[in-house]
């Protein structure tokens, strides 16, 4: 038995934004708050957006005050501006960031994030959301989570429910153009691991594992293409495609040990998303296939490591080996090499390991992982 939860609309292809103004009035809004981040002002797509808009006699208002891996504070000033106008959806325009952000101001109303994080689940709808994702690799566009970093205690507090689940989704691969090759390798990582986890998760089903796989399949080949030559079309648009299946994966299975243990890496050492599901990508695979064989080995295939006849062990040998060489080929560095202090990176491993738990993540990762061991598997990662 599997529940599938979805966006109504999905519209998918290199131009799909101009669409905009076209399905805002299909679905009877008119009066949209758009959410996005400095670059997306500066680099003048929130001014294309709101041309297009103004275009069809919507003025639409703007916040662009969303910072990367958005906190409390980032939100209040959001819902604040949403609460000065008179709004009937809210866009999330960028990447994950914005999206995450969007999500969070359309659903919040009077409760605080704390209230609204796992295991709470929020499913009353807030206002519609419309996701315009900008870098490949969350999926947020279609998944039913949102993400908030409380910056008092840097926990990143996984929030989930159906009302994060976007209305609609323009998933437009030609917005991804403009992703600089570290950015394209970490986006492009996280979009893996989320097929990956969503396949080998206690949670999947079939429905789910087909977008996983079709993910793979898209995302592994294409990653080196689209770092080598950010012009690169039609690598952009497999990646684009393979970041929202994968969400879909994700969203309709779960992340996992991987998920788990990134989130608080991030929230208090400011690593990336997808920079810090990369450096524990390898070890995480190694020390969970035992439990999954079967299940990774497919991954393996899917992604062209191993073929039909490849017996399973050798296969997952091949994503292991696969997964160390694309992360030298990336240039991503362990916590280590980014700079990490040892002493801190130390001091926090408990603390670490008690919020990764706290998640929930871990619980559907096919090898359950005690505290003891989720510690251990810090330390090794560390270099
Ligand atoms: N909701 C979910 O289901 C889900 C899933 C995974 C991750 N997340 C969250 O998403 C956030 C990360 O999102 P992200 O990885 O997409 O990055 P991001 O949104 O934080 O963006 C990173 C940087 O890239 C810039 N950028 C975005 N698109 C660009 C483009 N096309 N060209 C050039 N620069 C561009 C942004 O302006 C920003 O400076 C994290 O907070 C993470 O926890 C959410
Ligand atoms: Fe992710």
């Amino acid at each position: 038995m599997a529940a599938i939860h979805l966006p109504r609309t999905i519209r998918i292809g290199g131009g799909v934004l101009d669409e905009l103004p076209e399905v805002l009035a299909a679905a009877g809004l008119s009066r949209p708050l758009i959410v996005t981040d400095a670059w997306m002002q500066s680099s003048g797509l929130l001014a294309r957006v709101e041309a297009l808009l103004g275009g069809a006699g919507i003025a639409a208002r703007a916040f662009t005050g969303v910072v990367p891996d958005p906190t409390v504070t980032s939100i209040d000033a959001g819902c604040a501006v949403l609460a000065e106008g008179e709004h009937d959806c809210v866009i999330g325009l960028g990447g994950g960031s914005p999206i995450d952000s969007a999500k969070m101001i359309a659903v919040r109303r009077d409760r605080t994030i704390p209230e609204l994080k796992a295991p709470h689940q929020e499913d009353s709808p807030g206002l519609p959301i419309i996701a315009i994702p900008t870098t490949a690799g969350t999926g947020s566009e279609a998944t039913r989570f949102t993400v908030i970093t409380d910056a008092e205690t840097d926990e990143k507090m996984l929030c989930a429910g159906l009302a994060y689940l976007p209305l609609i989704a323009l998933v437009d691969y030609e917005l991804t153009l403009s992703k600089p090759p570290r950015l394209t390798a970490d986006t492009g990582i996280d979009s893996l691991v989320h097929a990956v986890e969503a396949y080998v998760s206690k949670r999947a089903n079939p429905f789910a594992d087909s977008m996983a796989l079709s993910a793979m399949r898209l995302i592994w080949p294409n990653l080196p293409r689209a770092c080598a030559d950010p012009q690169d079309r039609s690598a952009r648009a497999a990646l684009m495609l393979g970041a929202l299946q994968a969400g879909i994966a994700f969203s309709n299975s779960s992340v996992a040990l991987v998920h788990g243990m990134s989130r608080p890496i991030g929230a208090h050492f400011h690593v990336s998303h997808g920079l810090s599901n990369a450096m524990l990508m390898p070890a995480i695979t190694q020390w969970s296939a035992p439990a999954a064989l079967p299940r990774y080995a497919q991954c393996a295939r899917a992604m062209g490591l191993a073929d039909d006849s490849e017996a399973d062990q050798s296969a997952v040998g091949a994503l292991v080996e696969a997964l160390h060489r694309i992360n030298a080929d990336l240039a991503v560095p362990s916590p280590r090499a980014y700079g990490i202090e040892r002493e801190r990176w130390e001091a926090l491993i408990p603390l670490m390991a008690q919020q990764a738990l706290g998640s929930g993540s871990p619980a559907n990762n096919p090898r359950l992982a005690e505290a003891g061991e989720i510690e251990a598997l810090y330390r090794q990662v560390w270099h």
